[in-house]
């Protein structure tokens, strides 16, 4: 079965090709932050219209890449939520209307199972039961994994997600927007310890979250000093550090609670190399395995909702003829493919 994806859920158009006998095929991605960099943040129309004036484009390019015509797509998959309402839309209606106009089967998929289950796609996949952190702009959450559809969430943030402290830390010391991998950089040539902040709610029993007192603590740090750039970057090295020790703490604790030793790390502040480290590390010392998307499969991609799509596809699920988006959707609501 081949499997086009769509993703649009935010400020990246994602595009993919799934093949469910030869696996993916070709993928190509379209980043708005140069359109976003200016007002230092995504500005939700200026994404749905950009999606608008890519996805066409971009699927051309895709289909060239893979050597694949378009009336050879069985099924189209198109993120659905949660996400942006509008950025969602334009890839629904474009996702639904290509489907039909191809007289293919078309399904909505939900963008954090894409997350999740995106190392699949890397050669050696985890088995299942895994624990699974799910790290992105928009969640934090501990999940158990035993096969597609079937989620207990562990833990969840109660405020900001870990991304999006990363974010307004980022927007707050000054380096603008994409926060995350800006301030990770920064980080890079601080000084270890000139800053040490606290690792939330790690000190009591629980797999929840909280990290918008870190951004407190980082902005409480920023007016205590002369703003050069040193300093800057020795706060941005503290509160990483804060972040990744915090998610390393939890990750073992629900390991432990589950009796499992598989964890995947999924999303955006996957990407994140001294969390991929610690993470690996603390597995190393529980004789476990940590399994992780390529750098590209962490953020926001075709090729996830291709793969997700196509797995419940091939299971028999197809979405109708309506146009649905669901920009708020838990996890814990979703099912195995019936
Ligand atoms: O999964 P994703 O691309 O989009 C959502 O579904 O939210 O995640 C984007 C998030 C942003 O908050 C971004 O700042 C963060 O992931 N991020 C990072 C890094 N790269 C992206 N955070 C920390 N370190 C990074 N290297
Ligand atoms: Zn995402």
């Amino acid at each position: 079965m081949l499997v086009l994806g769509i993703e649009t859920s935010c400020d990246e158009t994602g595009i993919a090709l799934y093949d469910s006998g030869r696996g993916l095929l070709a993928h190509v991605l379209h980043s708005q932050v140069d359109e976003h960099a200016v007002y230092g943040g995504v500005v939700p129309e200026i994404a749905s219209r950009d999606h608008v004036r890519k996805w066409v484009s971009l699927t051309r390019q895709c289909a060239r890449d893979a050597g694949k015509q378009l009336d050879q797509i069985d099924a189209v998959a198109y993120t659905v939520g949660p996400g942006l309402a509008g950025a969602l839309f334009t890839g629904a209606v474009a996702g639904r209307m290509l489907a039909w106009s191809l007289g293919a089967r078309a399904l909505g998929v939900h963008h954090m199972e894409a997350h999740l289950l995106a190392p699949m796609l890397e050669d050696d996949p985890p088995q299942y039961p895994f624990v699974c952190l799910l790290v992105s702009g928009g969640h934090t959450q501990l999940v158990r994994v035993d096969g597609i559809g079937r989620y207990k969430l562990l833990g969840d943030t109660l405020d900001d997600a870990a991304g999006e402290a990363f974010d307004k830390t980022a927007k707050m010391l000054g380096l603008g927007y994409p926060g995350g991998p800006k301030l990770a950089a920064i980080a890079e040539q601080g000084e270890d310890k000139k800053f040490v902040f606290a690792r939330p709610m790690t000190n009591r029993p629980g797999l929840d979250f909280s990290f918008s007192g870190l951004k407190t603590a980082a902005m409480t740090a920023f007016l205590s000093v002369d703003k050069d750039p040193h300093a800057v970057a020795d706060i941005a090295a503290a509160f990483q550090d804060a972040v990744v020790d915090t998610l390393t703490i939890k990750c073992q604790r629900a390991l432990r609670q589950e009796k499992l030793t598989r964890l995947v790390v999924a999303g955006g502040v996957a990407s994140n190399k001294n969390l991929r480290s610690a993470l690996a590390a603390m597995l190393e010392k529980m004789d476990g395995r940590l399994c992780c998307p390529r750098l590209e499969f962490c953020t926001d991609n075709g090729a996830m909702i291709a793969y997700a799509g196509a797995l419940r596809l091939q299971a028999g699920q197809t979405s109708g003829k309506q146009v649905d988006i669901r920009p708020r959707w838990p996890l814990a609501e979703m099912s195995p493919p019936q």
